[in-house]
């Protein structure tokens, strides 16, 4: 039933481009990027990860409330095996597993940003994603069992595979990404190194990758090293700022083992609602009109969202599920003035927490001490291509769509005098194409008859130029 949500996922969305792809070949440029990757000659260590120590201690108490000890769950580090994430490393940045050659898995989750994006919606081949995309350090430790910001997915491996297989939903023949890998240089070895044999399938694909995010751990930020000697080296506005994120936001962030501190949340055993418990929030956004989050599989958690670790919270601008907040500033203001109590953000005193200015400098302090750098340049984790793994962005500076919203008719308009072939779709606000077209003129229209009230995301695409907007219908 969830995995109806998948569409929207845009680990999905680089694989439905698959069913999509004759539509759009002739409005891409080919160019061929991904050369042979290089590789260490003995592989990189991905098992031997090094816990530090107020991770692992089983005393409960010792630290603050937002840092519970005893929270690393080993067993998900136990299975990685060094040659089965290598290969998984090599998928990660090979444009080769998309249709059109021209997005990896690294297009939106960089390393240089501890694997998130820098933009609200990252661009897929066909269309905007519908979420801002997620950091992926520390998956396995973190909430190893629950994925996407609607918490839809509760393990990895199917999260991965069944966007690669439905048909349904993306499309995506594993037959042909198969026999197109088995036609490198590389890949007949990388699997047999990892697997045994040269066998090429879509289950070891799926095993490699999770392989290869399940290694991304940080255990390496100025907060890991001061935890070892009681902070002593925290300035004083960094423990201030700790102090308030104990009182104040760890009963939602804990960065331990999180159900320590829902023991006493009163919760009903019939419904069966328990595993999604400790990890689903609301913290007091407006509701987002656009997303219900894990109300979209279950109606008694609308409006709940992953609570996502605030590790490397610093790279991984902008914020929350939609990429509404361009910085930790203004996250921290909303968090102080704005945010809404409802009965999911019941920490949160309505108004917000009202801290002073003073406090709330302290907290994006405190947050940025938990920059782990050494994650960023971590060659086990980078890519092996070499290649700039961002997409091209080359829009129309001049398209405007006017009136938008619109009731009757809008007019999508900007220069093409020459008369260049210019395609357009038309996709739900879900990510569904409605309509395809092509036009050379200077302008195209948008008939009510077409289209029943709500939010589309158009695309224009000419050449090697490509721009999404959003078209709202009264
Ligand atoms: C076009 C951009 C894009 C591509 C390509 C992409 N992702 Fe994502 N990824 C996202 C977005 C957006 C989300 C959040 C989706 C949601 O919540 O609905 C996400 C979520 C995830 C998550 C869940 C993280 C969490 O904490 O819950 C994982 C894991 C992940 N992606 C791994 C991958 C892997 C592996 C690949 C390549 C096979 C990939 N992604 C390709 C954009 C992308
Ligand atoms: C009631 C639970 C709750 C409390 C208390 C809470 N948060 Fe959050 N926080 C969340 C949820 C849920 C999200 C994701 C919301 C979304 O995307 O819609 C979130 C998101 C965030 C993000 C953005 C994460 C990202 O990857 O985009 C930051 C930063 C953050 N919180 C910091 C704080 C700070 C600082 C405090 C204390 C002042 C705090 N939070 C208190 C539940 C909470």
């Amino acid at each position: 039933m969830k995995n109806k949500l998948l569409l929207f996922s845009a680990l999905g969305l680089c694989v439905f481009l698959l069913s999509n792809f004759k539509i759009h070949t002739n409005s891409f440029i080919f160019t061929v990027v991904n050369e042979e990757p290089e590789l260490p000659e003995v592989p990189f260590s991905y098992e031997d990860v090094e816990f530090p120590e107020h991770l692992l201690s089983t005393e409960i108490d010792t630290l603050d409330p937002g840092y519970r000890s005893g929270g690393v769950d080993t067993l998900a580090f136990e299975l990685l095996e060094n040659d089965v994430a290598t290969l998984g490393r090599v998928l990660f940045y090979d444009k080769k597993l998309s249709a059109l050659e021209n997005i990896s898995c690294a297009s939106c989750h960089r390393q240089s940003l501890s694997f998130a994006e820098n933009k609200p919606f990252s661009e897929g081949i066909s269309a905007p994603t519908r979420r801002n995309s997620m950091h992926l350090n520390d998956i396995a430790w973190t909430n190893n069992e629950d994925f996407f910001w609607d918490m839809s997915q509760t393990d990895l491996t199917e999260m991965i595979s069944l966007p690669l297989t439905d048909e349904n939903e993306i499309g995506a023949n594993m037959d042909e990404i198969s026999v197109k890998l088995g036609l490198t240089n590389y890949y007949p070895e990388l699997f047999e190194n990892a697997f045994g044999d040269q066998e090429i399938n879509e289950g070891r694909i799926v095993d490699a990758l999770v392989n290869f995010i399940s290694s991304m751990t940080t255990f390496n930020s100025r907060f890991d090293q001061e935890a070892a000697n009681g902070f002593e080296g925290f300035t004083q506005q960094e423990n201030l700022g700790k102090e308030l994120f104990s009182i104040n936001c760890s009963t939602c962030h804990s960065q331990g083992r999180h159900a320590d501190i829902f023991i006493d949340f009163p919760m009903d055993p019939e419904t069966s609602t328990l595993e999604f418990m400790p990890f689903l929030f609301n913290n007091g956004l407006p509701e987002d009109p656009d997303d219900h989050g894990a109300g979209e599989w279950n109606p008694a958690f609308s409006n709940l969202f992953k609570l996502p670790t605030l590790r490397n919270i610093e790279l991984t601008a902008p914020y929350m599920h939609d990429g509404r907040f361009s910085s930790l500033e203004e996250v921290v203001n909303f968090y102080s003035k704005e945010s809404e109590t409802n009965e999911w953000s019941i920490f949160i005193p309505d108004g917000g927490f009202q801290f002073s200015d003073q406090e709330e400098k302290a907290l994006v302090s405190f947050l940025k001490t938990l920059t782990d750098d050494s994650f960023l340049t971590n060659p086990r984790w980078s890519d092996p291509f070499g290649n700039s793994t961002s997409i091209p962005e080359n829009g129309f500076d001049d398209l405007v769509i006017k009136p938008n919203p619109f009731s009757e008719q809008s007019i999508l308009e900007f220069d093409n005098s020459l008369g260049k072939l210019t395609s357009i779709n038309i996709y739900t606000s879900g990510g569904r194409l409605m309509k395809h077209d092509n036009f050379t003129s200077n302008t195209y229209a948008f008939n009510k008859t077409e289209f029943s009230p709500g939010i589309y995301i158009i695309e224009i695409i000419q050449g090697d130029r490509r721009q999404t907007q959003k078209l709202i219908v009264n």
